[in-house]
């Protein structure tokens, strides 16, 4: 039994901020987050809007795309670091509810913005063990509710917004997901991290970001290298490059060291910003809905994050492409 990426849903908040925005509350410039991050806009959810709401218009996209209804679906996994609720109940049980499901195994995954990936993994395990056939898989963030907005050098940096995926069984080896690599140094926990309750700081995100972004282009480059020589696959062989959209220097800087041309780049950093576990199925929403993605086609997705974590995946896009 293999598992295989069968549909892709996204929702995107309507408000959009501008630089601008933040150029008019601190001591910043449209020019300097332009020049420095590659984000032009992101997108801000309302104020009643939690990542479950999201997380489950993303999951009616994809369940609908796969020709499914949520009986269907028999595991809920949701990636986040901003969760409706602290610790519990998880983000996935609230989805699995607003989706209307009941007796259904929900649980959400840490990893920040890996999660996607690592909830991948997760599904994939499942499903090639016989446990079970279809999982949903859900990256979804509030992003924007864990900024302190009197710190420059991060609130800028993040959106919000939800993506998520159907993962199901199949016995044709075509479909499936080719390898998956997830894996983590948690000696590098305070480059990025949210303080915790009882550390009597304020629950804000907090980076060393150039550090940071020192360790994400080596990381990324290596993580890609190591699962291209271990499937026998060069850079040719993938027809899009996903990679988690955090800053558009560091893309770029990945890009270049990894030989990709513009045409296998997947970049939506400019209007989404950061959406941490949502990036990565955001982007491969706006290919698929765009018709770029077409069914068999080969996706590369390499994420990184707080933990730190990081993970990459090359699967072959199983879903029907978008009549456009
Ligand atoms: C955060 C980031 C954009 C900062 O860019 P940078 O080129 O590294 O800039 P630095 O942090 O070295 O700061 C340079 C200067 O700009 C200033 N600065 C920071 N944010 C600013 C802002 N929004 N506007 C204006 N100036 C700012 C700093 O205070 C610093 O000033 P100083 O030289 O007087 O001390 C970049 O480091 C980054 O994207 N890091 C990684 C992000 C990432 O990968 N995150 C997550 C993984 S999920």
């Amino acid at each position: 039994m293999y598992a295989s990426l069968i549909s892709i849903g996204a929702y995107v908040p309507n408000e959009i901020r501008t630089n601008q925005w933040f150029a008019d509350r601190m001591d910043t410039t449209d020019e300097w987050i332009t020049k420095r991050t590659g984000i032009s806009t992101r997108r801000i959810s309302k104020k009643d809007e939690l990542a479950s709401d999201m997380g489950a218009e993303a999951s009616r996209l994809a369940i609908s795309r796969a020709n499914m209804t949520i009986d269907d679906i028999d595991m809920i996994i949701c990636a986040t670091i901003s969760p409706d609720y602290y610790c519990m109940p998880s983000t996935a049980c609230v989805i699995a509810d607003k989706l209307g499901r009941k007796n259904i195994m929900a649980m959400d995954i840490s990893a920040a913005c890996t999660g996607f990936v690592y909830a991948l993994s997760v599904a994939r395990a499942f499903i090639e063990s016989g446990t079970k056939q279809n999982v949903l898989i859900v990256g979804s963030e509030k992003a924007t509710q864990l900024m302190d907005y009197d710190d420059r050098t991060i609130c800028p940096l993040f959106g919000d917004g939800a993506g998520a995926a159907v993962i199901s069984a199949t016995d044709d080896k075509t479909d499936a997901i080719v390898d998956i690599n997830c894996s983590s140094d948690g000696g590098l926990q305070e480059l990025l991290l949210t303080p915790g309750i009882g550390s009597g700081e304020k629950q804000y995100m907090q980076m060393k970001g150039n550090e940071t972004f020192k360790v994400a282009v080596r990381t990324l480059t290596n993580d890609v290298k190591m699962i291209l020589a271990k499937n026998n696959l060069t850079t040719k062989d993938i027809d899009h490059f996903v990679p988690h959209q955090a800053n558009y220097r560091i893309l770029k800087a990945v890009g270049e060291n990894l030989g990709f041309d513009d045409s296998q780049k997947v970049i939506t950093v400019h209007k989404y910003g950061n959406t941490s576990s949502a990036s990565i199925p955001m982007a491969i929403n706006d290919i698929y809905e765009s018709g770029r993605l077409k069914q068999g086609d080969t996706l590369l997705l390499d994420a990184f994050g707080g933990g730190l974590t990081w993970g990459s995946a090359v699967l072959n896009f199983a879903g029907k492409t978008i009549d456009k």
